[in-house]
């Protein structure tokens, strides 16, 4: 072709992506496209708008997991195609699921290790919901056979995540759910007993509370409902939110009861894509024997070929992260899992006592007693020329997405910031988030917010 004739070709000459046809104008984002675009250009145009979402390794809000090994990318791909439902065309997959359940039924001393039940879920929302189902249809069957009514059930928790509340508002539950009070900020063996009856369908400790990281104290109120059940016959169950705990306590706290080592605990949840390791979208459930999850809620299905068993909310989904989750079990062991977090710990609470020192805040907690995180305020009596809503907006300048949220019910006047310190959250990151605090708590001295944001209409 000649050279001059290129001009009346252009459009068809894909040297330059961003001078195609497809990028040179905007694309529709709002209307179904009419017309078919190159993958090469809406590749780049998908790609680079995702530029504008935060850096996820700088999300130290969030406690899902940001940091994968190479060969995690490589299993997620290669099982791109897999149905996890379909079990009789990827026995595989489902064999390797079932794999984790028993090891994850070894890892929290299920007594039945070999036979109990579990499955894996989308993550801890789906798992506590399946709990809650075996919880509520248990106690069901036992106050039917008493003759008694079953239209009031009700669970008892300390401050739990939403997930919880999206269980019993969906399945007509009245949530229990122990406030805080002063200093007092996960419940008390005390305060669960208050408010059992024999329409308490169970109880749920959280292993790791989502506001404050601390971990709720299981085997106390496991003792408590013992001593209730000698009082007054009622036998409460237990089930365990250890969404993020149940990957934390068997590796770096061995010793802490909390699991199927204690009889009343029933049913335990965990997110496999927080502290587990595995990339999003996978959590488990587990019972600790097979005879704690009733029978009637397991659905059978043929129509994919075989006699495939299923409880879950959930149908199709993909089987990449639970084969990832099976990758880090035999990647990492005991061993690994307990080296990988106890580094977090550590670098949790290296960066708790800088912050402590730096001097207007009060360190909430240090990382010490529940997951690998941090939580401060600021100093209460004192005047202060920034909130903490100022602060996490100027973090955001050199890309930190710091969390600042006022507490639950009772103790909203508590503000406070939390980092989850993760996989992937090493000590030098840890080193230049801190300097960063530092510039900004002398940028709000020389500039001190005479408005603060929450009256300005920001929205957080
Ligand atoms: C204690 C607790 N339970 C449940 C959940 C929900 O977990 P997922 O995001 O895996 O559904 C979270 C999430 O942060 C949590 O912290």
């Amino acid at each position: 072709m000649p050279l001059h004739a290129k001009d009346s070709i252009r459009e068809m000459i894909d040297d330059d992506i961003y001078a195609s046809s497809d990028l040179s104008v905007c694309l529709p984002k709002y209307t179904f496209p009419k017309v078919e675009h190159e993958s090469r250009h809406v590749y780049q145009a998908v790609h680079d708008e995702l530029m504008l979402d935060g850096n996820s390794r700088q999300n130290l809000a969030t406690f899902c997991q940001t940091w994968v090994e190479p060969e995690v990318h490589k299993l997620m791909d290669e099982c791109v195609d897999k149905n996890m439902i379909d079990k009789d065309e990827y026995p595989q997959t489902a064999e390797i699921e079932a794999r984790c359940v028993h090891m994850l039924a070894d890892l929290w001393n299920s007594p039945e290790a070999e036979n109990t039940l579990g499955c894996s879920t989308t993550g801890s929302s789906e798992a506590a919901m399946l709990g809650g189902m075996a919880m509520k249809w248990r106690w069901r069957e036992r106050m039917k056979a008493q003759g008694k009514p079953t239209d009031k059930p009700n669970m008892i928790c300390g401050p739990v995540q939403v997930c919880w509340h999206k269980f019993a508002k969906y399945w007509d539950i009245e949530l229990r759910e122990i406030p805080m009070e002063q200093d007092r900020l996960i419940m008390t063996p005390e305060e669960v007993i208050k408010r059992c009856d024999e329409n308490t369908i169970g109880v749920v400790p959280t292993l790791g509370v989502t506001f404050t990281c601390q971990y709720e104290p299981v085997k106390e109120v496991s003792d408590a409902l013992d001593k209730f059940q000698e009082e007054t016959g009622i036998d409460i169950p237990i089930h365990v939110d250890g969404a993020s705990g149940g990957f934390l306590a068997p590796f770096c706290d061995p010793n802490l009861e909390w699991d199927f080592r204690l009889p009343r605990v029933k049913s335990i949840n965990a997110s496999g894509h927080k502290f587990g390791l595995s990339p999003l979208g996978v959590g488990w459930v587990l019972w600790r024997t097979k005879a704690d999850l009733p029978e009637d809620l397991i659905f059978r299905v043929n129509y994919l070929g075989g006699d495939m068993p299923t409880f879950a909310l959930n149908f199709s989904r993909p089987g990449g992260q639970i084969v990832v989750q099976y990758y880090n079990f035999l990647r990492l062991g005991h061993e690994g899992y307990r080296r990988i977090h106890q580094a977090c710990y550590e670098t949790a609470q290296a960066v708790a006592q800088q912050i402590a020192e730096m001097g207007p805040f009060e360190i909430i907690y240090n990382g010490l007693g529940g997951i690998p995180a941090l939580s401060w305020s600021l100093k209460s009596g004192e005047d202060h020329p920034f909130t903490l809503y100022d602060l996490s907006d100027r973090l955001r300048i050199r890309g930190w997405q710091v969390a600042a949220y006022s507490m639950p019910a009772h103790r909203e006047d508590l503000v406070v910031m939390r980092i989850l310190v993760r996989h992937g959250v090493s000590r030098d990151l840890g080193e230049m988030l801190v300097n960063d605090m530092q510039t900004c708590v002398e940028y709000f001295k020389r500039n001190p917010v005479t408005k603060p944001l929450e009256s300005a209409g920001y929205c957080h």
